[in-house]
């Protein structure tokens, strides 16, 4: 798997990671045994960026748990969520507890009371609690918000969706990202799996062998990390072995501008 510096952060990154929102929203000893097979399919491979929320209900405790004795191999991300500064204290606390003791990016999700909760992150990397502070949203109309923030100075990163049919980041944000030398974490690079519904034929993909793509996941993942402004993609997933077809996409050769027109064509074909 190829790493990348991650912005100025200091941090290096796989280009592969994976999300957990729903995937990891789950109860129970088979549920859980199975996000294990895919956190341990993830490391394997080398996709160890693996990022959460306590908006995703049960995921960064099953995340936890599946990481026990592969820890120090994980990048973990997660967020805060909340517009209480005391939640906010309240979910930094726990999550310290299930990763033992730190977190290398910390999020403020969806910009939440983000005034107060940058000032209490600020504190936990002075700690050495959290090794990088970002910023999320997932809306194009907050991206003007997220702009703002990055401005402050006060943030090393930033998570946003970027897919061929979701591409607003590349007027409003990325340009600035770039400039600003922040991480980019991209969140939905299948539009949350709506680009499967009409998968590209075997002869549609010939064209895309040379770049070691094989499968239209693949084909997705190296769209987005083809642009030189992206880090890592966290594609999410309840399956081991879609995990390792997506990590499989997180190595050059990387596409150019014509390879990515032409994904782009395929994903918005009806
Ligand atoms: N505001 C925010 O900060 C925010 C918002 C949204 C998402 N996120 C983050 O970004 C992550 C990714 O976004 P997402 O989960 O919304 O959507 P996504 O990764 O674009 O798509 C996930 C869907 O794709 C399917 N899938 C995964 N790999 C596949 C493959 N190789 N072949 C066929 N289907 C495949 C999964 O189904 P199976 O489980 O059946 O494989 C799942 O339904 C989230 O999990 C979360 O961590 C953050």
């Amino acid at each position: 798997m190829e790493k990348r510096r991650f912005g100025a952060s200091g941090l290096d990154v796989p280009a592969v990671g994976m999300g957990t929102w729903r995937t990891f929203d789950v109860r129970g000893k088979a549920a859980e045994a199975n996000a294990r097979a895919v956190v341990d399919q993830a490391l394997a491979a080398g996709a160890n960026l693996v990022d959460s929320s306590p908006m995703y209900g049960e995921a960064e405790r099953v995340l936890g748990r599946a990481l026990q004795g592969g820890r120090d191999a994980a990048i973990v991300a997660t967020k805060v969520w909340t517009p209480s500064a005391d939640e906010g204290r309240a979910q930094v606390e726990r999550a310290l507890g299930l990763f033992g003791g730190h977190v290398e990016l910390y999020q403020i999700h969806n910009l939440v009371n983000w005034r107060q909760h940058l000032a209490m992150l600020e504190r936990s990397k002075a700690a050495g609690q959290v090794k990088v502070i970002g910023a999320t949203h997932y809306r194009e109309d907050a991206l003007g918000e997220l702009a703002e923030v990055m401005r402050t100075g006060r943030i090393g990163a930033i998570q946003v969706p970027y897919n061929p049919v979701q591409r607003e980041v590349e007027r409003l944000v990325l340009p600035h990202a770039a400039e600003l030398g922040l991480g980019v974490v991209i969140m939905r690079p299948f539009a949350e799996g709506a680009l499967f519904r009409r998968m590209p034929s075997p002869d549609e993909l010939e064209p895309l062998k040379p770049f070691g793509v094989t499968t239209w996941s693949q084909a997705l993942l190296k769209w987005s990390l083809s642009d030189p402004r992206c880090h890592v993609a966290i594609p999410a997933t309840s399956r081991p072995a879609r995990m390792l077809e997506n990590a499989q996409a997180g190595n050059p050769p990387w596409f150019s501008e014509e390879e990515r027109a032409y994904v782009a064509r395929l994903a918005t074909k009806t």
